[in-house]
């Protein structure tokens, strides 16, 4: 078991613990005497984690998150429940699922009697490395994502990968793109571990699978059960550093905007294909989106030659990288089709998007663009 803090200054103001039990949950929430936890209603009810929650009489509502529900109406919904359930400024808030649903709850306990303590689990590896570490809660509006809400961080985050055993392949790969973006910021060596973790893992169960006609769904969790001691060690690495530039920069003036390495992609390819009825996750779309922050970092000149392999460059090898760790490298829609969504990206400031490219792993910059500019050199022969 690991313990990391965030820190304001000096003061300690959010504790992170990672294990690769679930059982020490219990003791993470002993201090407190009335808890009410909203869970994502996919978890499943006879867990260990279940278990725990019922010994401590936590109350609970179940949700069903999906980023159509992410809104205030939910979050009222929640705040009502509390009411109705006698939530008293005592009150200890968790939230049991993924991104959506621990965004949502912890901004209902920023509001709720104008702020209770609240804590997560999260139940993604999405979660688990990005959205449950930071403090940023919040809700969709007016077709935005995530334009309302708070940064305030949660007394406790508990992260177990132990629970992401029983996730389907395609969702725990969405949080793999996340992971290995935080090593291309601050690497020690953990972007190479994970990379040759998950290509293993890709190996393994693509061998058992075709070659053995193994069921895909047992053997998944079977394979993630086998290597957990060392996600476990590199899910803590991405907690710790993600830590560290929240620690500096709370509230995103500078170093935090590095944890976007991708994002301004990203997020005009998951709006594209929302619009086009094309079914493409989160993670699907970082991981092409740093591809594409790779090659823009090349065609400005900003990234270092590869030392591997200096006549490919960094995106290539990130390409060869994130393939075979299963991930999505080939962005659907043309510069021109995403510049539109581009220029609509909450952080523009002054007409200029903040792009953070990466210069070599491990080591990323913000350079600030205008949308065009990044068209006609995406554009470049
Ligand atoms: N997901 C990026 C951040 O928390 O700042």
């Amino acid at each position: 078991m690991e313990h990391i803090n965030i820190y304001s200054g000096k003061k300690a103001i959010s504790r992170i613990v990672t294990s690769d039990s679930i059982k020490g949950l219990g003791a993470c929430l002993e201090p407190f005497r009335s808890i009410f936890a909203v869970i994502d209603k996919n978890i499943p009810v006879n867990s260990q984690l279940m278990e725990i929650l019922k010994a401590k009489n936590v109350r609970i509502k179940y949700i069903v998150p999906s980023e159509e529900d992410k809104t205030l109406e939910t979050v009222m919904d929640i705040c009502s429940w509390l009411l109705e359930n006698g939530a008293d400024r005592d009150a200890m808030i968790l939230a049991v699922g993924g991104g959506i649903t621990t965004d949502m709850t912890g901004f209902a306990a920023c509001i709720y009697k104008r702020g209770v303590r609240f804590g997560y689990v999260p139940t993604t590896l999405l979660s688990q490395v990005d959205a449950a570490i930071g403090g940023k809660t919040g809700v969709n509006f007016e077709k935005y994502k995530n334009i309302l809400g708070i940064i305030r961080q949660p007394a406790f985050t508990y992260i177990c990968p132990q629970v992401l055993e029983s996730l389907p392949k395609r969702d725990f790969l969405s949080g793999v793109a996340e992971l290995l973006k935080t090593f291309m910021i601050e690497d020690n060596g953990n972007y190479q571990k994970a990379a040759d973790l998950f290509f293993d893992i890709q190996s393994e169960f693509h061998l058992e699978v075709m070659m053995y006609g193994k069921d895909e769904k047992t053997q998944w969790r079977e394979l993630l059960k086998k290597h957990r001691k060392t996600l476990t060690a590199l899910i803590a690495a991405a907690a710790n550093i993600k830590a560290g530039v929240v620690s500096r920069d709370q509230f995103e003036k500078g170093e935090r905007r590095k944890l976007n390495l991708g994002h301004t992609f990203a997020h005009a390819i998951e709006t594209l294909a929302q619009q086009r009825g094309m079914d493409i996750t989160h993670g699907e779309a970082v991981s092409m989106g740093i591809i594409m922050a790779a090659e823009l970092a090349e065609r400005l000149g900003v990234s270092q030659p590869e030392t591997i392999n200096v006549v490919a460059g960094l995106a290539k090898r990130l390409e060869a990288d994130f393939r075979a760790c299963g991930l999505p490298i080939d962005c659907p829609f043309s510069i021109d089709e995403m510049a539109d969504c581009m220029k609509k990206d909450k952080k523009a400031e002054g007409g200029k998007v903040h792009f953070i490219l990466p210069q070599a792993i491990g080591d990323v910059v913000i350079v600030d663009l205008t949308v065009q500019q990044v068209v006609e050199l995406m554009n470049a022969i």
